[in-house]
């Protein structure tokens, strides 16, 4: 939570992947705070009903159908936010997917292109389309999402996914620490299994969703508001001093 009661209200959030999981979940996390919520994911249905839940709030959203993977597209996501608010605060890039799983050396070039177009490129994309509109104010805040695979490797089933997050992980400090000094912070969050369409997706048999859930102590997979409200407290001014790292969110697990 920030530490001035009505930090967030008025300024704008601009969160890609917004339709589903974990960036709808924090786009209404946001909402609540009286924050401008531009809503953008591929999915364009399921991207309005984010945005009429937030209306119903009584807060405000746009709805954009955004392909994250497309640099013209991300361009005009943030050149739209900034007409329809004037500003964006922060910026979260949840958009991401493993796109299917399969053993190493059955990774083939479309597979791990696709991968790392979504994952990285959708990431890089979006930052250095707000980037500037940040540091002309000095102010920005920026979280990435990376994951918990990126320290497994994926063995077995996602390399080519927990790369992708690597790279994410990577790029969020290389940024973080190449700006700090000018008023932007930039962070990213590494979950565990958080219980979302990406998960079901991803548990393509009962025996592999036992053993995620086996390797979490506390037993159960994480909810997408548990996510959620981290990012509302990173971009908060209750933690101006963190920036660059990735934080672990994982039920106490995910590291065998
Ligand atoms: N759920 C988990 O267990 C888990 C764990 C670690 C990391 N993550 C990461 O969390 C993030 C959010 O995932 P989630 O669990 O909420 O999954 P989700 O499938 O519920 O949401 C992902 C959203 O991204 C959107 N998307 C996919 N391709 C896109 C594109 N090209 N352009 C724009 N939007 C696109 C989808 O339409 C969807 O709405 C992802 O980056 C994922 O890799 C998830």
């Amino acid at each position: 939570m920030p530490k001035t009661p009505d930090y967030f209200h008025g300024k704008t959030i601009v969160i890609t992947g917004a339709a589903s999981g974990i960036g709808r979940a924090t786009a209404l996390i946001f909402a609540r705070e009286g924050a401008n919520v531009v809503c953008a994911d591929i999915n364009e249905s399921g991207v309005k009903d984010t945005a009429e839940k937030i209306n119903a709030m009584g807060a405000q959203a746009l709805a954009l159908a955004v392909d994250v993977t497309k640099r013209a597209a991300v361009d005009d996501m943030i050149e739209l936010a900034l007409n329809g608010f004037g500003r964006v605060h922060f910026l979260f890039n949840s958009a991401g997917a493993a796109i299917r799983r399969a053993r190493f050396l059955d990774i083939d070039d479309d597979l791990f292109d696709r991968t790392f177009d979504l994952n990285v490129k959708g990431t890089f994309y979006a930052m250095q389309a707000v980037l500037p509109h940040m540091l002309a104010h000095k102010f920005g805040v920026i979280v990435n999402v990376g994951s918990m695979a990126h320290r497994r490797g994926g063995p077995g089933s996602s390399v080519h996914y927990a790369a992708a997050k690597g790279a994410v992980v990577t790029m969020t400090m290389g940024v973080a620490r190449e700006f700090a000094a000018e008023g932007i912070r930039v962070l990213s969050i590494s979950p565990g299994p958080v219980d979302t369409a990406f998960q079901q997706a991803s548990a393509t048999s009962p025996e592999l969703a036992k053993r995620m859930l086996d390797d979490v102590p506390m037993r159960r997979f994480g909810r997408p508001e548990e996510i959620g409200e981290l990012v509302l407290f990173l971009c908060s001014d209750a933690c101006e001093f963190m920036t660059a790292d990735t934080i672990y969110v994982n039920g106490g697990g995910g590291w065998r």
